[in-house]
């Protein structure tokens, strides 16, 4: 049986997935998610089928004593408590898979779960959540998890589905690429207005371009290798992100092939009142200037901008009060 703590939009989308393929899936969340749950679980995706599948879902985490693997998908902090949790119930031996953004969840679960065996995650599309017990995945890509013997069963239970997964030597360099890629999130909550509205503005991709040219910056004085992941190498990127709108639109089609409706998940976070994850995505960056002697003056930006939009704060900028705001 395959558990997933903290379902919510990745969890019941891939707990879900999995479970139309043929799994034995468990969804463990809070009461509001999993009652939903009730008539089933509808998943849909981009040029891709709807599917309603019937799942056991429950608010009680010791459902996942008997799970060979979990799928951890809480929000990065919550990932302390997720794993203190799990370690009340999971036995020794058991695989737990963080499929979660950041650089440190894997680590956070790791110093928690003795005994058991913690495999990074790194999940490459977005999902919201479109209505009562249904999620929607609004772009597609490959799901990658750490190559371990312990994963075997994930990918076996994935190639079922059909659903696309391979396990990499890299995670490191996996979850730094992504973590770049992600700095997006902020910009779009800041910017009020879908991904593909926002990507397909040259104002915001400039913020986003400068953000990523700190980032990369520091990674390449920390020697922290940046996994590939996009057809352009990610060095190219502030550049690609810099061209006009035009030639954006046909350079990146594929990073444009984005459901019109899909917002990043830092936007819902805001929407909902939620902390975001700005401490694990700009934040990271800002760690790793401090670590080592620098300054991310563009991220430390964002950071505080989003800090202020939790307090209730701005959270419709243009692209030019955006840019306005970080020099
Ligand atoms: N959504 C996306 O498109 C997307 C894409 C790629 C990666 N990710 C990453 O995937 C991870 C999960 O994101 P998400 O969007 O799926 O978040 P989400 O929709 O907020 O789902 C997490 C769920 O876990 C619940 N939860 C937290 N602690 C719990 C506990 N101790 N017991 C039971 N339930 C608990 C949360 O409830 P409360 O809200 O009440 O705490 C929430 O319902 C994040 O790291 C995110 O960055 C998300």
């Amino acid at each position: 049986m395959i558990a997933v703590f903290g379902a919510g939009a990745i969890g019941c989308w891939v707990g879900g997935r999995l479970a139309a393929g043929g799994a034995e899936v468990t969804l463990i969340g809070r009461a509001r998610v999993m009652d939903e749950l009730a008539g089933g679980l509808t998943i849909s995706e981009l040029d891709g089928p709807t599917r309603t599948v019937r799942v056991t879902a429950t608010t009680d985490p010791a459902a996942a004593a008997s799970a060979a693997i979990t799928l951890v998908t809480v929000k990065s902090a919550q990932t302390a408590e997720a794993g203190a949790t799990l370690a009340r119930v999971l036995s020794d031996g058991a695989t737990v898979v963080s499929l979660q953004n950041g650089v440190r969840n894997a680590e956070v679960l790791r110093a928690a779960l003795p005994g058991r065996r913690v495999l990074a995650g790194m999940v490459p599309w977005n999902v919201v959540r479109r209505d009562r017990g249904a999620y929607h995945r609004g772009t597609s890509s490959t799901l990658m998890i750490e190559d371990a013997p312990a994963g075997r069963p994930l990918l076996e239970a994935a190639r079922a589905a059909g659903l696309p997964m391979v396990a990499r030597g890299d995670m490191p360099a996996v979850q730094w690429a992504k973590l770049i890629m992600n700095l997006n999130n902020a910009i779009n909550a800041l910017s009020g207005i879908p991904l593909a509205q926002e990507l397909a503005q040259r104002g915001y991709r400039t913020v986003l371009a400068a953000a990523q040219r700190e980032a990369l910056a520091l990674c390449a004085l920390a020697r922290q290798p940046i996994a590939k992941l996009t057809p352009a190498p990610p060095t190219w990127m502030p550049r690609v992100l810099e061209l006009p709108d035009r030639i954006f639109a046909l350079a990146a089609r594929r990073m444009l092939a984005i459901d019109p409706l899909a917002r990043s998940s830092m936007w819902d976070d805001l929407e909902a009142k939620r902390p975001t994850e700005i401490d694990h995505l700009q934040g990271e960056v800002v760690a790793l200037a401090t670590q080592l002697g620098r300054t991310a003056p563009v991220n430390a930006a964002l950071v505080r901008l989003v800090r202020e939009a939790e307090g209730g704060g701005r959270r419709d900028f243009t692209a030019d009060e955006l840019r306005a705001r970080l020099t």
